[in-house]
């Protein structure tokens, strides 16, 4: 890109999926890749921000992208309650944070020290799972003067009347400055090169509608993050 326009921003960008143990062996994850994340990392560096990337479970192959750029600081992490510390210790130097990891919304009540096997039980185990705390909530509610957060909402529907609902809804209870909404299914969204994102405004106004591959996607993304911060700017 010839756009400069992050230039000296600081940009903190979540990617991936958290993986919640089991046990030593085992965990409760998602599909994400974290391309669409990684995508935004670049993107981002690439019109100048300086960029903090947290990669839950993210593979080499797809990190390739951003591991050797020194714009771009790579921090690995696994599970919901790692992301979180490390996101609430980079969000506060953050002048825009933009969440597109998968976040597991329940771990493990009691993960287990030694592998369950199938032999030590006769019947099929069952997993109590607790909450999860919701990060993004709460770097809104830490959020600094200026700072610019960007949601995702990853949601199956059955039309686009549904999804924008959805989106909406989802809007209000994470309080935050833009949500970018995506229909996710069997092949949609998780893990495939393309992407198709609608980006809502605080107010739930569609700023931006864009399909194509997640570099595009996240290109558009960063156009509405570059607006909001003038617009904090003015204020
Ligand atoms: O990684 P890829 O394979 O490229 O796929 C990209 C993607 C589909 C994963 C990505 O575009 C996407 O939609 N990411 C968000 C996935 C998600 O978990 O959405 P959600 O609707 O469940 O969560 C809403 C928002 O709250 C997200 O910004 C999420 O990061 C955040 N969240 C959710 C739960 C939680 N406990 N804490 C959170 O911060």
């Amino acid at each position: 890109s010839s756009r400069h326009d992050l230039d000296e921003v600081r940009v903190l960008v979540t990617a991936g999926g958290t993986r919640e143990p089991i046990d030593p062996v085992r965990f409760i994850g998602n599909r994400s890749s974290g391309k669409q994340g990684v995508a935004l990392a670049a993107a981002a560096a690439d019109r100048g921000a300086k960029v903090v990337l947290l990669a839950a479970n993210v593979e080499a192959a797809v990190l390739a992208d951003v591991s050797e750029r020194d714009d771009v600081r790579v921090v690995p992490v696994g599970t919901a309650a790692e992301l979180e510390a490390a996101a609430q210790g980079a969000a506060p130097g953050a002048d825009a944070v933009i969440m597109a990891a998968a976040v597991a919304d329940y771990r493990v009540a009691e993960v287990s020290d030694s592998k369950l096997r199938k032999e030590d039980s006769d019947a099929p185990p069952v997993l109590e799972l607790v909450e999860n705390p919701d990060i993004l909530v709460g770097l809104v509610r830490a959020r600094h003067d200026g700072q610019v957060i960007v949601g995702f909402a990853a949601e199956t529907a059955e039309d686009a009347d549904e999804l924008l609902e959805r989106g909406r809804r989802k809007l209000a209870r994470k309080g935050v400055d833009l949500l970018a909404v995506n229909a996710v299914g069997w092949v949609q969204g998780f893990e495939s090169a393309e992407n198709a994102v609608q980006v809502l405004d605080a107010d739930g106004r569609m700023v931006r509608e864009i399909g194509g591959s997640k570099r595009e996607v996240a290109e558009a993304i960063l156009d509405t993050v570059v607006d909001e911060l003038a617009a904090a700017r003015r204020e």
